[in-house]
């Protein structure tokens, strides 16, 4: 037992007795849900349970995304609120730690503790592992703490087992950073290089995800799709080759993995979209830019051509895939016919979902060093052109369902009494009115109704 460990009370009966509280904000990406997850999971051996409630929390976490704009100014905001928290708790006499982790902490790290008095201590990405000591250290000796380095060592190794997850679906990550330094990017200095975890690792992680009633993995990683990770042989496992065997898994009826990077779509991940009947008929594949001038100024390493070709092949193993991908305007220097470019990759490619921003400097990213940079009104109006162009091909995508019958996973309840909302194969929003007793499962439905967002179906 580590002394971190003795705050724990026991009860009679030889069970953990829950003594403090622990909330959990997530800002950014799935990655930063899934280590929301499991900051939860290290803290409960210790004694923490997850509130839901900020005003009852003993410890409060903000985990931060730094990949855009305006993330750090909103996490200051936040503490701003915060402080208030902590000083009516102090007035009644309750202690309250506050936590900055994530990409926030990692890139700004001390600038944090000058700014934000009030906050314990700033936990990079790669050392959340260790939340209990810190904790345990923040409370007892009132130290302020910084810990922001890359171990040596796994921090998966470090984590609990998975709890009992509440939901039929679940993120797992299986790798992190990323080696590609995209000029706009801050991934390679928040998250640093690539790092895969071992393939029996992520089974075993998958398995007690499905013992727990888990029927859908998304695998997650920066740059997923160049998973390189220690197989069973000893050998480098691909991405395809990890979701094979994640295709064996009894009760693990589907999977999916994002985001990934167009120059890391190998054969053998294509031909998995083809042969392997779990893997759902839904690829993220991020773009980002419709001119090869703006692409290599990106350092992107691909080119409008290459991508659109990579398109026809992989749809090809899977004429029904459904893409969804990033876009970014208004990188510097980009021009009105370099715009039009990214306009014609939409209409040529045909997207079911997206996601678009305005470029953003990051600090100590290349791009952000450009002059050139574009007002923030030519980007808004490249913007909304983009997004309207987007939203009708989502509307027609959604719209082209209408009459299928779709097998559908529900997740959760609706919004309306006997209402239940699912996904289907191409990650749509599906709802239906259904028994309770239908939650958790796969089920077919057909679709009735589409909007832009989401579809209305009947439960055949
Ligand atoms: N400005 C705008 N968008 C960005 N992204 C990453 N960095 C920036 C930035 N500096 C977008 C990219 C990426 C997604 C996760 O966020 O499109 O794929
Ligand atoms: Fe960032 Fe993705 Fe480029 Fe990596 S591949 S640098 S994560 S945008």
């Amino acid at each position: 037992m580590t002394r971190y460990e003795r705050e724990t009370s026991t009860t009679a009966d030889g069970n953990s007795m829950a003594l403090k509280k622990v909330f959990v904000k997530t800002y950014g990406c799935q990655m930063n849900v899934y280590d929301s997850e499991r900051m939860i999971e290290s803290l409960t051996p210790v004694g923490y349970r997850e509130t839901h409630s900020i005003e009852d929390a003993d410890v409060i976490v903000l985990n931060t995304c730094h990949i855009r704009e305006k993330a750090a100014e909103k996490v200051y905001s936040e503490l701003g609120r915060i402080r208030q928290i902590k000083a009516e708790r102090q007035a009644r006499g309750q202690r309250t730690t506050i936590a900055v982790a994530g990409c926030v902490a990692q890139a700004e790290g001390q600038e944090i503790m000058e700014r934000a008095p009030i906050v314990d201590m700033v936990v990079g990405p790669q050392s959340y592992q260790k939340l209990p000591e810190l904790v345990f250290e923040a409370e007892t000796e009132g130290r302020k703490i910084i810990k922001l380095d890359f171990p040596e060592r796994d921090k998966f190794q470090d984590l609990p087992s998975r709890r009992s997850p509440q939901a039929a679906t679940a993120f797992l990550t299986v790798q992190e950073g990323c080696n590609k330094f995209c000029t706009f990017c801050v991934v390679p200095y928040t998250r640093g290089m690539e790092y895969s975890r071992p393939v029996e690792q992520v089974v075993r992680e998958a398995r007690s995800l499905v013992d727990g009633g888990v029927r859908e993995i998304t695998l997650l990683g920066q740059n997923v799709n160049a998973y390189h990770g220690e197989g069973r042989d000893g050998a480098d496992w691909s991405l395809a080759r990890l979701l094979a065997a994640l295709g064996e898994l009894e009760g693990l009826e589907r999977l999916r993995y994002t985001t990934s990077h167009p120059n890391d779509m190998t054969d053998d991940l294509i031909a998995a979209h083809r042969d392997n009947p779990k893997l759902m008929p839904y690829l993220h594949l991020p773009f980002q830019a419709g001119s090869d001038r703006i692409l290599a100024a990106m350092n992107r390493k691909h080119t409008a051509a290459s991508y659109r070709l990579l398109i026809d092949r992989i749809r090809e193993a899977r004429p029904d895939l459904a893409l969804s991908t990033d876009i970014i305007v208004g990188f510097p220097g980009e021009t009105d016919a370099e715009f039009a470019d990214t306009l014609r990759m939409v209409e040529d490619v045909g997207f079911a979902q997206a996601y678009s921003f305005k470029y953003s400097p990051r600090p100590g990213t290349p791009a952000s060093m450009l002059e050139e940079q574009l007002p923030e009104d030519v980007q808004s109006e490249r913007l909304h052109r983009l997004q309207a162009l987007l939203g009708q091909q989502q509307s027609a995508f959604n719209a082209s369902c209408v009459g299928q019958v779709m097998p559908v996973l529900f997740e959760r309840f609706g919004r309306n009494d006997g209402q239940l909302v699912g996904r289907s194969p191409y990650l749509q929003a599906v709802h239906a009115d259904a028994s309770d007793t239908l939650l958790g499962g796969i089920h077919p439905v057909e679709i009735a109704g589409a909007n832009r967002h989401s579809l209305a179906g009947i439960i055949v």
